[in-house]
């Protein structure tokens, strides 16, 4: 089976080993940066790599697609005309217009990859809540974390496109409200019926960060992300944020997601608190296992196996099976609550 890759940065090589690792073989790879382009052709044994989608000139059985989240829309669009399965990047575009207007061109043939639902202990919470082993739930708390903005994480950002662009006006589609959020209201979607966006309760942008002398940013590289704009009409770049949703219409459910931790590298934490007692999964501790308490007693509840997003996308592509989730409708609507969250501010 031959896959285009389109963006040879972090996620393009991830997908890449996923994809590689299932049999798929790499028939060409696209990225304007020419050292991305010779360091995937070394990888994965490319036989052709280019600058731009249209130019590649053989033929393969799905694309996948990991830029920049502001040029989702216009990569995705050139994709389409290919006519083939595409794999595509949360979050789906920058606003509501654009992800609407791909809902509408791209339809059901495509994965969108929310990765976060390849943690197997997320099913067991969903498992946990269908059998009603909580009770009634009173209280959600989801959490999203990465620390590579402070300075305790010493990773060099301020050197690296790949976190550049994430805070960029132009490029990022709302800092980590967009980037981590968008993963944290796929698990809630998995878990939950409804969510609702109630209110923000702390937010913390990256112009903040940098006026108030928290962050120094001194690039060697030239502001070609226009990093310290503002940009009228975009979204915020928020770096730390908090809200409170509400969950099925009456559970209240705290939410937040952070490049600045103080304590988690990269954790998504889920805890659901019930009358009968609480489960809990940390990604970064256990992505197999739900923590239970109940009354007294503590328990580790293992998940089933599940079918990851990667081999969902193989099994589509040969038309094996039908992919379950997640679709481009579950996209737009989490790109729905992130324009409520984002353009609101
Ligand atoms: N699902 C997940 O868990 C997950 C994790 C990380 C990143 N992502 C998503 O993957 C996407 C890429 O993120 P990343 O971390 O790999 O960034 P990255 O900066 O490492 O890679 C992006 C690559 O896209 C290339 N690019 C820019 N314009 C292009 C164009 N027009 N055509 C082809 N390539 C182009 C860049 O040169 C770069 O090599 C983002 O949308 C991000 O949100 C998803």
């Amino acid at each position: 089976m031959k896959l285009l890759m389109v963006g040879l940065g972090s996620m393009g090589c991830y997908h890449m080993k996923k994809f590689t690792n299932l049999g798929m073989q790499i028939v060409g790879g696209v990225d304007p940066d020419i050292e991305k382009q010779n360091n995937a052709k070394k990888l994965y044994n490319i036989p052709w790599v280019g600058e731009k989608i249209e130019d590649f000139p053989f033929k393969m059985d799905a694309i996948s697609i990991a830029v920049p989240d502001s040029l989702h829309k216009e990569c995705y669009l050139k994709a389409i005309t290919f006519n083939k399965p595409l794999f595509l990047e949360k979050p789906l575009s920058c606003n509501l217009v654009d992800a609407l207007e791909l809902e509408e061109k791209i339809g059901d043939n495509c994965i969108i990859n929310y990765s976060k639902r390849n943690v197997i202990a997320l099913f067991e919470l969903k498992e946990i809540l269908e059998q009603k082993i909580l009770g009634k739930i009173k209280k959600v708390n989801i959490d999203y974390n990465q620390d590579w903005l402070t300075k305790e994480a010493k990773v060099e950002w301020m050197e690296n496109d790949r976190f550049l662009w994430r805070l960029s006006p132009i490029y990022s589609a709302g800092g980590c409200i967009a980037d981590l959020g968008s993963h944290l209201l796929d698990c809630l979607f998995i878990l939950f019926n409804t969510v609702e966006f109630k209110e923000t309760v702390f937010e913390r942008t990256f112009k903040e960060e940098l006026e108030d002398g928290l962050i120094n940013y001194k690039s060697t590289k030239e502001n070609k992300y226009h990093l310290l704009d503002y940009i009228s009409g975009k979204p915020k770049i928020y770096v730390d944020y908090r809200a409170n949703y509400l969950i099925d219409s009456n559970i209240p459910c705290s939410f937040s997601c952070s490049f600045l931790s103080k304590k988690y590298s990269e954790a998504m934490i889920i805890r659901i608190i019930g009358e009968n007692g609480e489960a809990f999964i940390d990604s970064s501790k256990d992505r197999n296992n739900v923590s239970l308490k109940i009354d007294e007693g503590f328990e580790k509840i293992k998940g089933s196996a599940i079918v990851p997003t990667y081999t969902q996308f193989k099994n589509f592509v040969e038309k094996k099976t039908q992919h379950d989730l997640p679709t481009i409708h579950r996209a737009v609507e989490i790109q729905q609550i992130l324009q409520e969250v984002l353009f609101c501010q």
